[in-house]
Order: structure tokens, then C-alpha cells, then sequence
């Protein structure tokens, strides 16, 4: 397999005190282009462009303290509790990157994670958990780094794809592109990059609405749709279509087309969506919520003729995007119109944001 990263040796970090602590807060971030399907070891058959969140973030600790060599080891807690199911995927995440960290044996760690946003509110916590753990565990092997430049990130990249594959953009403010695209010098499946394009004006402070149409938990995991792309009959044309949707929103960016940005957000959202339908077994995770939201969006869209555009993750719940020159008279549409079709109506604000930072501060 082809690891862009050596290993590094089993010695620690030469100046790792016996024991310490380190911090990262990561955020979630919200894809418009899909990554919808995956080949090799957590690779995207896809390239896939992100937004960034601001308010959706994990806060990780993790406390580490040396042991005699092979006595390695770690406990992992959850909003200071222990959560077998979460621990059973972080110790099978340690035991994965550890050919990249052998001095894993020689340490004990104490890991601790916290989200910003309500545990069952409906958003997908791996990409922000996962990216901080992965910032946490580089930070270590290159304790006591200060400076993040673009190596330590893109390793923290490399590494948190591993985790999970979405986690791959979560290390870069802004936005981020991960898989190989033609149009993006750079761009590598290993990891994700920095959107390399000047972002206009009108997509900056991008706002991120959340619907949360449905808080439980999904009947079909993500990785179980990741998947179900292997034989799915349409994946060569989706594959084909993503490709395509990548340029044309990099032209739309480039010649700042709202209109053009949003009807490839929305295609791309009801495209994922539409793969999860024609999958063998087919399965749907939208809500009729959902469709009444959609529709209700582009309602007041056509009526108003505003900058407001939808996107879905791999759930029910619905991403309200607009720039934030909008936001007069998109607001009281959402709380009027919106809000009433939310589960317990709850919605949350978010925007674009800047991307990790070390220490447990938003
Ligand atoms: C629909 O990153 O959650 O949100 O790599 O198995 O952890 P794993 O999957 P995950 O898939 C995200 C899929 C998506 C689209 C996207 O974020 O690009």
C-alpha cells in the first residue's frame, strides 16, 4: 500500500515530559460535493469540497503518560463517561494508526471527548471528533509544536481520513477539498487540502442553517452506505457526475454565480440521496419533513428571488446555506416557515468557520 507518511521509530518524542496534556477543538464541516463511496483502505472513489462549521465542534483532551515499553495502552470517555460503543471504534482507530506511531506502546493515553452541539441532535460528531483526535496524536509526536503549518496538517489530515473519511477536511478552516480532481493541483485521496481557490465574497461567512428534522439514530450507517456503492448499478454515472459538479462549482466560485453554486449543491445533495434509494438493498433516510422543508425553500426562493440553497448529509436533517448579506430576510422565513417543521423545532446557527484550534476554546 502507498503511505505517503513513513512510519516513524518506536523511540518517544525526544522532548515528551513523562506526562502531559493536549487539546484540540475541531469542527464538523457540511460537504457539497458528495464523497459517496470508497475503494482501498478509507480512499473516496470521489474528490468531495466542504464547508467548514464554526459552532458544530468536538473538544478533545487527551492526557498521556509513559509506561515501560509494550505496556501501551488507552481509556477513551465521552462527555466524561464511558460509551462502549465509542470506545470499541476509538481503540480500533489506535490499533490502526499505530504503524504511523509506534510510540504508542510506550504511552498510556487518557482520552476525552466533548461536543459543542447535543449528542443526539442528528450531526455527524466523527468528522469533528475524529479530525481533533488526529490533531491531538500529531501534536504528540511533535511535542511541544506550537507552530500548525501546512506538513503537521496535512498529516493530521492523512490521519484522521483514517478515522473516518469526511474527518479529512475538518483540519482546514474555510473550506477543504479531499480526493484527486483534475482541476485541483494537489489534490491527493491520502488527504484533504486547503480549497486553493480565492473564496468570493458572497461565499464567505457562508451561514449554515441545521434543521434537525430527526435526532435518532440512522437505521443505515454511513459506512454501511459507503458500501452498498461497490455494486450499485449507477455508481459509474454518479462517480462521472461528481466529477463534473467539482468544476462546475469551481467556475461558479470563480465567476461568484449563486445561482449556479446552489443548483449543484442541491443536485448533488438529492443525488446522494438518490443513490441511497437505487442501492441493492435500497434505503432512504429522508423524512417528510425533509421534502416539505425543500420544497418550502424553494417556495420562497422563486417568490423572493433570494440566495438560499438546501444541502442533506446522510440523514434527514436539512442544511439551510445563504450568504450572510441574507440573512434579513431569510431569518424570520426559517423561524416562520422552518422552524415549525423541526423535531422539538429545533434548529441551530451556524456559519463557515475557521477550522481547529489548539486548546478546548471555540
Ligand atoms: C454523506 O465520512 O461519515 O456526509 O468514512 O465511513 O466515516 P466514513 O464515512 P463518512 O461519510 C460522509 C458521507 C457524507 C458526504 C460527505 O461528507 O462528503
Amino acid at each position: 500500500m502507498y503511505q505517503p507518511f513513513s512510519p516513524s521509530t518506536e523511540s518517544l518524542p525526544a522532548q515528551l515530559p513523562p506526562s502531559g496534556s493536549i487539546q484540540w477543538t475541531s469542527p464538523s464541516n457540511i460537504a457539497l460535493i458528495k464523497y459517496w463511496g470508497k475503494k482501498g483502505v478509507q480512499l473516496p472513489m470521489n474528490a468531495s469540497l466542504s464547508v467548514t462549521l464554526r459552532e458544530s465542534v468536538s473538544h478533545v483532551t487527551l492526557d498521556f503518560q509513559q509506561t515501560e515499553k509494550g505496556l501501551g495502552g488507552a481509556d477513551f470517555y465521552f462527555e466524561g463517561q464511558e460509551h462502549p460503543v465509542f470506545n470499541k471504534l476509538v481503540m480500533s482507530y489506535l490499533e490502526h494508526i499505530r504503524p504511523w506511531f509506534p510510540f504508542l506502546n510506550r504511552l498510556w493515553l487518557k482520552i476525552d471527548s466533548r461536543n459543542s452541539f447535543p449528542h443526539s441532535a442528528g450531526i455527524a460528531s466523527s468528522a469533528s471528533f475524529m479530525s481533533a483526535l488526529a490533531l491531538c496524536i500529531c501534536q504528540l509526536e511533535n511535542y511541544p509544536l506550537k507552530e500548525y503549518g501546512s506538513d503537521f496538517l496535512r498529516k493530521a489530515s492523512f490521519m484522521a481520513r483514517l478515522g473516518s473519511g469526511s474527518a479529512a477536511r475538518s483540519v482546514y478552516g474555510k473550506m477543504a477539498a479531499w480526493g484527486k480532481h483534475p482541476a485541483i493541483h494537489d489534490s491527493s485521496d491520502q488527504y484533504a487540502i486547503p480549497f486553493p481557490e480565492k473564496i468570493p465574497a458572497i461565499f464567505q461567512n457562508l451561514q449554515d442553517t441545521i434543521v434537525v428534522v430527526d435526532a435518532g439514530t440512522k437505521k443505515v450507517s454511513s459506512s454501511q452506505g459507503h458500501q452498498l456503492m461497490k455494486n450499485h448499478p449507477y455508481a459509474q454515472t454518479r462517480l462521472k457526475q461528481a466529477n463534473q459538479n467539482f468544476h462546475k462549482i469551481l467556475e461558479a466560485a470563480e465567476n461568484s454565480n449563486w445561482k449556479t453554486f446552489a443548483s449543484i449543491i442541491e443536485n448533488e445533495a438529492l443525488s446522494l440521496h438518490a443513490m441511497m434509494l437505487s442501492s441493492i438493498p435500497g434505503f432512504s433516510l429522508l423524512k417528510q419533513q425533509t421534502l416539505e422543508i425543500i420544497e418550502k425553500v424553494k417556495n420562497f426562493r422563486d417568490k423572493h428571488n433570494a440566495m438560499i440553497t438546501f444541502t442533506l448529509d446522510a440523514g434527514p436533517n436539512v442544511h439551510l446555506l445563504y450568504p450572510h448579506q441574507e440573512r434579513k430576510m431569510v431569518l424570520p422565513f426559517i423561524h416562520d416557515q422552518i422552524k415549525p417543521l423541526a423535531e422539538n423545532e429545533r434548529i441551530i446557527a451556524d456559519q463557515m468557520g475557521n477550522g481547529p484550534q489548539p486548546g478546548n476554546k471555540k
